[in-house]
């Protein structure tokens, strides 16, 4: 068995093939320091807490994850808080950021003996109709190689060799462009509110999410195209306060900005989720806006169901598993990218192809449901924390 990638899929996958007796091989092209030090995503639904609790790769995260379950809202109308935690199903998130994660997932799959080739960056992956796929490799000296396995996993992400190698014609790629650009920071500051914020503002969207007691993530929606470096660290905090009504509702709590990203808000779906013996997870399998995060959450449940899966193929005979991948799959990934399209209308205004005057009414209205209808903030809580 030949997974790709050392990230939230791979290592779920390759902690319960190991736990069941299953041989394989983690090829990730990053070095073990790079991904310790690769901070991405960090809000873990209870579903995918629970899967990591099955699975014995939840010590971490019990020892060092923080209860999340509120969430703020600010805009033109005043600002109104939802305690999810106490609402629709009563879950909360854990604060657990994905690099401690990733982390905990390579110790426990190394100390069950699983192999992991850092520095070995998938190139192709061939003959996957047959019995004996071959994933080919380049090492960190550009050296050549190969892998062979009965089936062959792609958790390498939406950019990776298993989703490059897939025959033309072999799967349905769903995308969709949600015209919404962020600029994702990274403070070396405390949190400035016991909650995730989401501000919205006729200059654009703001957002606010813990990390860790020193660091703390902010997202600015911006200008398609923008750069990086575009703003100083002083010009954007100073449009995080303004959006946020930092002058009403309290000061940010600045230090320096130690990651800045652009990042375009997209989603994409591949139907199916494999081809022959290649099985795809994560992001190699469906992409999703971040404004609901989702996407390490749906990375760990593809994980298991695609473990599971195997484990009744290759121990007992069992295929039907791997039969029902990717259906079931696509069930819970459409769900997540339905409520994320909804987060992402709810805190941007509308494309200008759109008739934004007439959207922003709706979008002001929706705002004004989720702040008094119980029904509404039940149905939010669920798909929120849900997945
Ligand atoms: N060969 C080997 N490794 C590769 C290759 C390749 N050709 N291409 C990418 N990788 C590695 C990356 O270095 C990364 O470590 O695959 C891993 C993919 O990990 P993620 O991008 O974290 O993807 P996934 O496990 O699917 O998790 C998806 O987690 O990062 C969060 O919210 C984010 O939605 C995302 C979710």
């Amino acid at each position: 068995m030949v997974i790709l990638g050392a990230g939230p899929a791979g290592l779920v996958l390759g902690n319960l093939l190991q736990a069941a007796g299953v041989g394989c091989v983690v090829l990730e092209r990053a070095g073990r320091e790079q991904l310790r030090a690769r901070q991405r995503a960090g809000f873990l639904a209870a579903n995918t807490v629970r899967i990591l609790e099955r699975h014995g790769l939840a010590d971490g995260l019990h020892r060092r994850g923080r209860t999340h379950a509120t969430c703020e809202f600010r805009t033109e109308d005043g600002r109104f808080r939802l305690h999810y935690g106490a609402l629709g199903s009563g879950e909360a998130h854990t604060v657990h950021p994905q690099h401690l994660l990733v982390d905990d997932l390579l110790t426990v799959y190394q100390a069950r003996g699983g192999q992991v080739r850092f520095g070995t960056e998938a190139v192709a992956v061939q003959g996957m109709d047959g019995t004996r796929p071959t994933v080919t490799v380049r090492d960190a000296d550009g050296r050549p190689g190969h892998w062979r396995g009965r089936y062959v996993a792609g958790c390498d992400g939406r950019h990776g060799a298993a989703r490059r190698s897939l025959p033309p014609g072999a799967v349905r790629r769903h995308h969709l462009d949600h015209g919404v650009s962020w600029l994702g920071l990274l403070a070396e500051a405390p949190p400035s509110l016991d909650a995730v914020a989401y501000a919205v503002h006729g200059r654009g969207f703001a957002g606010h999410m813990a990390r860790t007691p020193e660091l703390t993530r902010y997202y600015l929606q911006c200008e398609h195209g923008s750069s990086p470096g575009d703003r100083t660290d002083e010009q954007i905090w100073d449009e995080l306060a303004l959006r946020m009504r930092a002058a009403e509702f309290g000061p940010l709590r600045r230090g320096r900005f130690v990651d800045r990203s652009v990042v375009q808000l997209e989603s994409d779906v591949l139907e199916p989720l494999c081809h022959g013996a290649l099985f795809l997870a994560g992001d190699a399998a469906s992409l999703i806006s971040p404004s609901a995060a989702k996407g390490a959450n749906l990375a760990v449940l593809e994980a298991e169901l695609l473990g599971l899966a195997l484990v009744d193929d290759l121990r007992h005979g069992a295929p039907e598993g791997l039969a029902r991948y990717s259906a079931r799959c696509l069930d819970h990934i459409w769900r997540a990218q339905e409520f994320s399209r909804w987060m992402v209308r709810l805190l941007h205004a509308a494309p200008a192809a759109d008739d934004p005057p007439f959207q922003e009414r709706l979008r002001r209205s929706r705002l004004a449901s989720l702040r008094t209808s119980r029904s509404c903030q039940d149905w939010f809580a669920e798909q929120y924390v849900g997945v």
